[in-house]
């Protein structure tokens, strides 16, 4: 402990926060200055719970519309600019901003039309300064790191955290230490987290496992963890959620799929919707829809079958490394997002996931493989009848498509690929025979 504030007053109007349980049943409150990401008493996580005065609510998207990105501090970051909803900051304490969020939606009215849809659009996360909606938390969670005077951050990771971790450790001054499950993580993503300068560690084959070892070794060590547990990540996520109602002119599409891991982007959406409905800005709940792969689908399968505890798969399994995660620490906020907002849940294929990635790059939106899970899900639900014929539709995409190159190679099968030719301009030409 420092001893200086860590807390900071909120913009005129905004809202305050504060750290509790995030059970229901239990709801003890807990001090922001410990830094803690668990109940003491209970063992669920810990979650912030805004505060807020709804008549000042109403004016929070007239400011947000004035802080264009780039034009003033708050609006450099597309996260930072909903700093209403936000945990306040000390004074003393400047964000660790890259200038993340602000992200595209996309329409694609020819998917929609082939899925008799209302309308179909991608918010790609994965247009973020390292690649992924990871970014959106890390902002916000680096700096309480800085504002708690930690000085080690650290995390588990299928790669996308770790990368935006380190970036966002480096951006900061803090040392960075990475946990990742051995072959089972893109080069891609190593290269990332390698060249922020992170200390990788490679242990065991599964995501859960290193997780495991790094939550004890956290409490050993006083590193401060930035998984999805931290309740600060799911701050900045949330504003995902945000950006894309503005995007939509507050009109919420009646679905919001996208692909679930740990589970925790599920849980801030979720969150963000259920502050946005309080705040007075959403009139009715966009229904979430959690899309897993078939050999990790624990949250799928108890949904489904209206279980009320996670079974963990042990062996976890798909080609999809970003969401090859077993036991997710996140599932019983996820649970509740789910029932607030009458979700859904599917899981799919590994080819089911390669044919939606590869219609999605068809259609010029590139994506890496968990992302394209979103679709492959959508697809599902459309067959089952759970998502109607005429929704309104918005898919998230997690990842950019460079975070996983080797993908595109191993599938290449049917595509014009890459051909040798002879240094020559006919030898040029004969190698594009039967293609022109
Ligand atoms: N999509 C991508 C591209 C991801 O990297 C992840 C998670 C998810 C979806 C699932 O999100 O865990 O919030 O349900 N990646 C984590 C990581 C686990 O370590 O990068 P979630």
């Amino acid at each position: 402990m420092t001893g200086a504030p860590t807390e900071g007053a909120p913009p005129e109007g905004g809202a305050s926060s504060r750290l509790r349980c995030s059970d229901p049943g239990c709801g003890t409150w807990l001090g922001r200055a410990e830094g803690v990401y668990s109940c003491p008493r209970c063992g669920q996580l810990a979650e912030l719970v805004l505060e807020m005065d709804p008549e000042a609510a109403r004016t929070w998207p007239a400011r947000w519309r004035e802080r264009v990105p780039g034009r003033d501090a708050a609006g450099r970051s597309g996260v930072w600019r909903f700093s209403e909803l936000l945990p306040p900051t000390p004074p003393r304490v400047t964000p660790v901003t890259l200038g993340e969020g602000g992200t595209p939606l996309v329409e694609l009215p020819q998917l929609a039309e082939e899925l008799q849809l209302g309308s179909l659009a991608v918010k790609h996360l994965g247009v973020n300064p390292t690649g992924s909606f990871k970014d959106l938390g890390m902002t916000v969670c680096v700096t309480e790191a800085r504002a708690l005077g930690r000085e080690v951050v650290a995390c588990a990771s299928t790669g996308n955290t770790s990368a935006s971790m380190a970036a966002y450790a480096a951006r900061a001054g803090l040392r960075a230490l990475v946990l990742v499950p051995e072959g089972q993580v893109s080069a891609a993503k190593l290269a990332q987290a390698l060249d922020f300068g992170a200390m990788v560690v490679q242990a065991g084959d599964t995501f859960d496992r290193a997780f495991t070892i790094l939550r004890q070794l956290a409490a050993r060590l006083n590193l401060y963890l930035v998984n999805s547990i931290n309740p600060f990540r799911l701050e900045g996520q949330k504003t995902a959620v945000v950006e894309l109602l503005e995007q939509l002119d507050w009109r919420p599409p009646d679905f919001l799929i996208l692909p679930g891991g740990n589970l925790g982007n599920v849980s801030a959406l979720g969150k963000g919707i259920g502050e946005l409905a309080e705040a007075g800005l959403l009139a009715e709940l966009p229904r979430l829809g959690v899309v897993q792969a078939e050999g990790a689908s624990p949250f799928h399968r108890m949904w489904s079958s209206g279980a009320e505890e996670l079974v963990p798969e042990d062996h976890p399994e798909t080609r999809a490394t970003a969401i090859r995660i077993g036991k997710p620490a996140n599932w019983p906020r996820a649970l509740r997002a789910l029932s607030r907002t009458r979700g859904v849940t599917a899981a799919v294929s590994d080819s089911e996931i390669e044919m939606a990635k590869r219609r999605l790059a068809e259609l010029g939106v590139g994506c890496e493989p968990a992302s394209a899970a979103s679709l492959a899900g959508l697809r599902r639900l459309r067959r089952t009848g759970e998502v109607p014929e005429g929704a309104r539709v918005v898919l998230v995409l997690t990842g950019h498509q460079l975070k996983d190159t080797a993908y595109v190679e191993e599938h290449l099968a049917g595509r014009p690929g890459i051909r040798r030719a002879e240094p020559s301009l006919e030898g040029v030409e004969r190698s594009l025979r039967g293609w022109l």
